[in-house]
């Protein structure tokens, strides 16, 4: 596990390396400010290759940086991070069961509010209504950490500040504008790129914490995940929000993400729901449209009218309207 908070030499040699990207920098260059051990600069050189970083490395010249990593690395998610709160504490994983376990561990800790656990993959991925959550390396799987002081009733939407957040920033990182089927998964084309899920521990009516867990296929292979899926509730098919060719790294969307969800946060606070749900609304697939939602009461088809203050889909069906909170919507 690697944490924001580690200031290990590691991290000071990428810090040292990034701060000179057009130049060599020789053993001594790196070894003497940081008090290193020649040998020791060539260990952690070797260790942020196997972390994907490629560092030319030249008898004479010494080391350069040539290329940054794609793994979610906390001082790399921290770099050029622009939040307040958000993403302030990492705590980083190759592979852990689920993001939102190990969330759910610190969640209970004040200082916590605002934490960002991340892994590059999950052997026990929880999807809604308890399905599992397929995570493979090349997806975005995290967790964040919330602390509000509200009435449960609240929570219900948060999958409406957090679906919103993460289609803005889709939008502005990877330029393709995905939709938002309700209550919080990600479409493009019609085929699913990320999804929510929202746990929440209440004490005496009131919030606790809640962990907002987000899986993005950014750029996982589809054909493998898909054939374990295929028969499973609620597949209507998968997608990534990067293809092959497309450069972006994946810690840029994670930035961008906590800030849009930071921002809608505070909006939230400040009372602005009107204004959330008009957005989320725009970025809708499925209000206006007749559907059927599946849950574990008895199917309800009807017109998708709105969604209500709660983050209820409101349904008029049979000249009535009903309010529906949990579900799957075809
Ligand atoms: C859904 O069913 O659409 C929600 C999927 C949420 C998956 C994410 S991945 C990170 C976090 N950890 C988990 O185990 N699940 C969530």
């Amino acid at each position: 596990m690697y944490t924001s908070y580690d200031n290990s030499s590691l991290v000071k040699i990428v810090t040292l390396l990034k701060s000179h990207k057009s130049e060599y920098l020789s053993g001594q260059d790196i070894s003497e400010p940081l008090m290193l051990s020649r040998a020791a600069v060539w260990k952690h050189v070797k260790k942020l290759q196997s972390l994907g970083y490629k560092i030319d490395s030249r008898p004479k010249l010494g080391y350069r940086l040539t290329k940054t990593t794609e793994l979610l690395l906390p001082w790399e998610v921290r770099d050029g991070l622009e939040t307040k709160l958000f993403g302030k504490r990492i705590y980083y994983f190759d592979t852990i069961n689920s993001t939102q376990n190990f969330a759910m561990e610190l969640a209970s800790k004040p200082q916590e509010n605002g934490t960002v656990v991340i892994a590059e993959k999950q052997t026990q991925g929880r999807g809604r209504l308890n399905r599992n959550w397929i995570s493979p390396s090349g997806g975005i799987w995290m967790s964040v950490i919330l602390r509000p002081e509200f009435e449960i009733s609240a929570s219900s939407f948060f999958p409406i500040i957090s679906s919103l957040a993460l289609g803005i920033a889709i939008e502005k990182v990877l330029k393709i504008k995905p939709q938002i089927k309700w209550p919080n998964d990600l479409t493009i084309d019609d085929k699913k790129v990320a999804g929510i899920l929202v746990d929440a521990s209440v004490e005496s009516g009131r919030i606790d914490y809640l962990i907002l867990g987000v899986g993005i296929n950014f750029r996982i292979d589809v054909k493998k995940i898909e054939k374990t899926i295929k028969n499973t509730g609620n597949y209507y098919g998968v997608a990534t929000v990067a293809s092959k060719y497309n450069k972006t790294n994946p810690a840029q969307l994670v930035q961008a993400f906590l800030l849009e969800l930071e921002r809608l946060y505070n909006l939230f606070l400040d009372g602005k729901s009107e204004y959330i749900i008009k957005q989320w609304t725009k970025r809708s697939s499925t209000i206006g449209k007749t559907v059927s939602i599946t849950s574990s009461h008895d199917p309800i088809h009807g017109r998708a009218i709105k969604i209500d203050k709660d983050g209820a889909l409101v349904i008029s069906s049979k000249g009535k309207s009903q309010r529906v909170l949990v579900g799957d919507v075809s």
